[in-house]
């Protein structure tokens, strides 16, 4: 078999770096940044139809990935045009552009689709979003999968990874107070419950389905990705503060309802194609927190406690 060819829009984010580095030594990969434009990325505008299109023509990929979006929920409330556009018209156009050039194209969505009320949420169970950016994603998804057969969902909840710096990730933002206030208290949500997934474990299930797409094996439309291990906001950030050596005092349950757009309380996702398939290998969350930790360590965007040797 010819090596695969791979197009990533929105590889210069936390999912795509990671899926870069996962793919880019098996296969030939070809990624795409908008802001933040290295030089082994394309820069591309994707809201832009016609360098979209003009870009999957010049590289003439198997499948494509998109990771393109706007998740940040609070970011989907303050501005809902705009964020439509990126989470909604953008891979609505590049699924029509796909399915022109009968190629496969892998889409990345959330757990958010669901409105946490009744977990586990089945790839089959009826969305039903909460938030602007759960609403949207929903959106996308529906016209991702009506533009061609050959197009596929994959559904992930909150991601963390090698990063550099704490806001990259919806689990190391948490820690943006502890050390903006110095001695201060800090108070995190004791009561929802999160699934937190590691970006290179998700890389490595994104490299199988792609090979399997490619192979035009037999896949369901929606994909679901969901670690067992659970944790609230504040037991992930004890662990966190645990590992760079801090007391875990400052930290404590918030007494107020979370601020900003609402977030679903409990959205597990039950995976039966990747559990049946044997590929649901999860890094056990200490190890693979202490992993993205020591990521921003190195970027000097944290530090060691002092005492900590
Ligand atoms: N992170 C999570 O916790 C989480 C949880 C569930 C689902 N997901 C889903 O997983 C996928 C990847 O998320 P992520 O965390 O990797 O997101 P991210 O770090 O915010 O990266 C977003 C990517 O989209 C690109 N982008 C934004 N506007 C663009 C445009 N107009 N044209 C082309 N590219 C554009 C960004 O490029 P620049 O940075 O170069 O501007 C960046 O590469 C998304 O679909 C997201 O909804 C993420």
């Amino acid at each position: 078999m010819n090596t695969i060819r791979v197009g990533i829009i929105g590889a210069s984010g936390l999912l795509g770096r990671g899926l870069y580095q996962q793919l880019s030594s098996k296969f030939c990969v070809r990624g795409t940044a908008f802001s933040r434009v290295s030089s082994n990325l394309d820069q591309l505008d994707a809201l832009n139809f016609h360098a979209l299109e003009s870009w999957l023509n010049q590289f003439h990929p198997d499948v494509v990935v998109n990771l393109a979006a706007e998740r940040r929920p609070d970011v989907c409330r303050e501005r809902p045009e705009w964020s439509h556009e990126v989470n909604v018209t953008l891979p609505a156009n590049l699924a029509r552009i796909c399915q022109l050039h009968s190629v496969p194209l892998l889409h990345l969505s959330t757990n958010y689709v669901f409105d946490g009320q009744s977990p586990p949420y089945h790839p089959e169970d009826q969305p039903h979003p909460i938030n602007d950016y759960g609403r949207d994603k929903n959106e996308a998804d529906q016209l991702v999968l009506k533009a061609s057969s050959l197009h596929h969902c994959l559904r992930v909840p909150m991601l963390h990874g090698l990063s550099e710096n704490l806001d990259e990730s919806s689990v190391t933002t948490m820690l943006s107070p502890f050390f903006a206030h110095d001695g201060h208290e800090v108070f995190l949500d004791d009561e929802q419950i999160r699934y937190p997934a590691f970006v290179p474990d998700v890389a490595k299930v994104i490299e199988k389905i792609l090979v399997q797409m490619v192979q035009k094996e037999h896949l369901s439309s929606f994909i679901h990705y969901c670690p067992e291990e659970s944790f609230t906001k504040l037991e992930m950030g004890c662990i966190m503060l645990e590992h760079l050596g801090y007391s875990t005092h400052r930290l404590l349950p918030s007494k107020q309802p979370p601020k900003g757009a609402p977030r679903p309380h409990n959205v597990q996702l039950s995976c039966p194609y990747l559990k049946n398939h044997q590929w649901m290998n999860p890094t056990p969350f200490r190890e693979a927190i202490g992993k993205t930790l020591d990521s921003l360590l190195c970027s000097q965007a944290l530090q060691r406690a002092p005492s900590t040797p």
